[in-house]
């Protein structure tokens, strides 16, 4: 049987993985872990607070709850790291460390760790940007993605602890806001348009960058989760890919919706976002598990607009 913890399951992505993984394996299977509370303890139970900064209290939980896999999620995004670089070294850098070594001491099946695009740098190719190439990013953040990349494959070779994990694009969804990071302009937007209100982008119009939406998020991490160990060559590094574009073509796809006004004003975000690829070339995910997404920009903008509006009751 199946125990799962996901350390920052109170995030973005955590706060629909969770719900997934309890559908599959029962809620009391999977234990939300996190730093902050929950406004609602009942509504997320079994919930613990955890800071993953804290090696040995992961080992007690590990112990204390049977755990055999982590959906590792705790981290300090790219914007909110270069406000604070220390911090994301810490959480990201530290707080991975700690969870391979609970893993190791404490004989953990399996390790999920999402990776990020912020692992290439500028001298990276920007278009269909390749799964093998350079890895010079310039944010804290994406030193921590490329050293946590490492740091599997080491513990995987090394000591056969099993760690995986794929590059996520920015990742865009309704049911919880994002935290910190330089592809937060893609949810925020949505919320301004709706409500008719004037939205200040923080981008520039034409900052292309490769984007998800959380359904295809999910399916990713839990498809290589479950693939068989012996067909994959990668393990924490897989590039995944389902659209790319721009603020401004984003704006127009919302217009189709709703009418509402933009200006650009871009700021210390934009020099992070220009140091990213434009488009991702997934194809060790399609070959060695069988990856394909579900949704492009039109079918994504459409279910925002549908779910959003639900939810701010419009
Ligand atoms: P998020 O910022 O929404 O959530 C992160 C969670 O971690 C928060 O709930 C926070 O309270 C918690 N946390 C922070 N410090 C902690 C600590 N010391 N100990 C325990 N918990 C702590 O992030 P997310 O968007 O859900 O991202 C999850 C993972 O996916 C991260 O590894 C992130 O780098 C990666 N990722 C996300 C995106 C995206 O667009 N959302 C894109 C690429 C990669
Ligand atoms: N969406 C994330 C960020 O902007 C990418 O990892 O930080």
């Amino acid at each position: 049987m199946k125990r799962i913890i996901v350390t920052g399951g109170l995030g973005q992505i955590g706060s629909e993985l969770v719900p997934f993984l309890r559908d599959k394996y029962g809620r009391e299977n999977v234990i939300v872990a996190d730093i902050r509370a929950p406004e609602n303890v009942e509504d997320v139970e079994p919930f613990i607070t955890l800071d993953v900064r804290d090696e040995e209290k992961i080992i007690k939980v590990i112990k204390e709850y049977n755990v055999d896999t982590i959906y590792h999620l705790a981290a300090i995004l790219s914007a909110r790291g270069e406000q604070n670089p220390q911090l994301a070294f810490n959480v990201n850098i530290v707080g991975m460390h700690n969870i391979l070594e609970a893993g190791r001491k404490t004989n953990i099946e399996r390790i999920m760790v999402p990776s990020s695009i912020a692992a290439f740098g500028p001298e990276t190719p920007k278009d269909n940007t390749p799964n093998d190439t350079v890895l010079k990013p310039r944010t804290m953040y994406g030193v921590s993605k490329v050293t946590g990349e490492l740091l599997a494959l080491y513990y995987w070779e090394k000591y056969g602890l099993d760690v995986r994990g794929v590059r996520y694009p920015g990742i865009i969804s309704w049911k919880a806001p994002p935290g910190g990071g330089t592809t937060d302009y893609a949810v925020e937007i949505f919320y301004y348009a709706l409500k008719g209100e004037k939205y200040t982008c923080f981008l520039r119009e034409d900052a292309t960058l490769p984007m998800m939406y959380m359904p295809d998020a999910i399916k990713a991490i839990t498809m290589l989760a479950e693939a068989p160990s012996d067909n994959l060559v990668h393990r924490a590094d897989f590039n995944i890919a389902a659209m790319s574009f721009s603020p401004k073509e984003l704006v127009e796809e919302i217009r189709k919706y709703v009418d509402f006004e933009v200006e650009y004003k871009p700021d210390y975000r934009q020099k992070i976002a220009d140091s990213w690829p434009r488009s991702i070339d997934d194809s060790a995910a399609r070959k060695e598990w069988g990856w394909n997404p579900d949704y492009d920009m039109a079918s994504m903008v459409k279910d925002m607009v549908k779910n959003l509006k639900k939810k701010l009751g419009l």
